[in-house]
């Protein structure tokens, strides 16, 4: 830990990569934890993709209405709060990129976070909007939809086959490109592109540090693993 301290203090630049497991210790499940992740409860094929949306609708804006609600009830954490505390210290020196879609970086005080997947808190049209949809409010439904030509509002978040949001992207990859020392938090190291601004940071030659109780896809790029808590260890990590 003392060594990755001094790395953070000497840093000039820190691009901070998160996943599920920085919202973990907050009560928000993560996706491939073995019993209690929502990919080991639900089939992602039946709810993450634009086809099953429009297949089965109701039961995907509910099974994300269900989602939200929880997220709703739960705080950030010490860890997220940790993050924030840093960025608003140090402004300059830390760019916060996330694949978490739950909001709690935001809460944290943390508006600037880029979301590469997205934000479940958020809806948009399922088609390019028309006229009919802009005019009034969509009608009441599960999901609602546009009152003339059937439009449906579908949640904001990247799903399987999706493109990441450009911006989010490039303001990412910006990040890793001027960054001397980059932590990952909380992420199994699996889903691509955001995993593979691990491995762009480490081929530029910057440290990379992962903080995860388990080993991952990444841990081969790490300078560091520490087998960490998020909450339990970014409090102390992130002092001045
Ligand atoms: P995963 O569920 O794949 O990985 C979560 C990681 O967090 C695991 O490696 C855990 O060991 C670790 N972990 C668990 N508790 C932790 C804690 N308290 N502190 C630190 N680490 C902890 O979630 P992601 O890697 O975020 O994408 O998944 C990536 C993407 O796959 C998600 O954004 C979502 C999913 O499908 C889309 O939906 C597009």
């Amino acid at each position: 830990m003392d060594t990755v301290r001094d790395w953070i203090r000497e840093a000039q630049h820190i691009a901070v990569l998160t996943g599920a497991g920085m919202s973990a210790e907050s009560g928000v499940p993560t996706f491939r934890d073995a019993q209690t992740g929502l990919w080991a409860r639900f089939n992602p094929q039946d709810l993450a993709t634009e086809s099953a949306f429009r297949a089965h609708p109701q039961r995907v804006w509910d099974w994300y209405q269900f989602r939200r609600e929880a997220i709703a009830q739960v705080q950030p954490n010490a860890g997220h709060r940790a993050l924030a505390a840093f960025a608003q210290r140090h402004p300059e020196r830390l760019s916060l990129i996330t694949q978490n879609v739950d909001g709690l970086h935001q809460r944290a005080g943390q508006p600037q976070t880029i979301a590469l997947h997205g934000s479940i808190l958020e809806d948009r049209w399922l088609d390019a909007s028309r006229a009919c949809c802009q005019i009034a409010a969509p009608a009441d439904g599960h999901p609602p939809r546009c009152a003339t030509c059937g439009n449906l509002r579908r949640p904001a978040v990247v799903w399987f086959g999706e493109n990441l949001p450009q911006a989010e992207l490039d303001a990412a990859e910006a990040a890793v490109g001027r960054c001397d020392l980059m932590l990952v938090i909380g992420t199994s190291g699996v889903v691509y592109p955001a995993a593979g601004l691990a491995l762009a940071a480490h081929q530029r030659g910057a440290r990379v540090v992962l903080i995860n109780p388990e080993p991952t896809e990444l841990d081969a790029v790490a300078s560091r693993c520490l087998r960490e808590r998020a909450a339990q260890c970014l409090p102390s990590l992130m002092e001045d």
